[in-house]
């Protein structure tokens, strides 16, 4: 059976899609076929728009395949995802209000930081540098592969 994740940040142009394009490389890694990922933000300021020129820096010296449209969350994907992960507290509660307001959710919300002892939020890189779009990508990989040990299983 396919699992579908949804990961979610505000702009959907920094730290999702970069979440996005780490988990699919690092469940490609693994063998894992059946899982499909997308990745959307809790506001529209950039819609349409690729992902941040840094974000794409930092996966293009990973090798790390990117390529996405920014969009914002809709009401029908609370019921076309199982996992809906966001990168922090604040896109975290957005989706909770939403997920109140839609009928028939069956995504379970979180925050990707849960899958981890620590329960970090992933930080809002946009008005740093480079750098902090390193430590994202860093700690997607980390969260990528808590996540899937835990839902996929360690074996597979
Ligand atoms: P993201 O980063 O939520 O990781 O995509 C941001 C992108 C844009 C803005 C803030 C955060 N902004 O204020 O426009």
């Amino acid at each position: 059976m396919t699992i579908s994740v949804l990961v979610v940040c505000l702009g959907n142009i920094c730290r999702s899609p970069m979440g996005e394009a780490v988990l699919r490389n690092e469940a490609l890694k693994r063998g894992i076929t059946d899982i499909h990922v997308d990745s959307a933000g809790t506001a529209a300021a950039h819609l349409g728009e690729d992902p941040d020129d840094r974000t794409i820096a930092v996966c293009n010296t990973n090798k790390v395949p990117i390529s996405h449209s920014a969009r914002q969350v809709r009401a029908s994907d609370f019921t076309s995802f199982d996992y809906i992960l966001a990168a922090d507290g604040s896109n975290l509660r957005a989706l909770e209000r939403q997920v109140s307001q839609s009928e028939g959710s069956k995504a379970a919300v979180k925050l990707w930081g849960s899958y981890l002892p620590d329960n970090k939020p992933i930080p809002d890189p946009y008005y740093g540098g480079q750098d902090g779009f390193t430590k994202v990508y860093e700690q997607c990989v980390k969260l990528s592969n808590a996540f899937l040990d835990e839902v996929v299983g360690k074996e597979s």
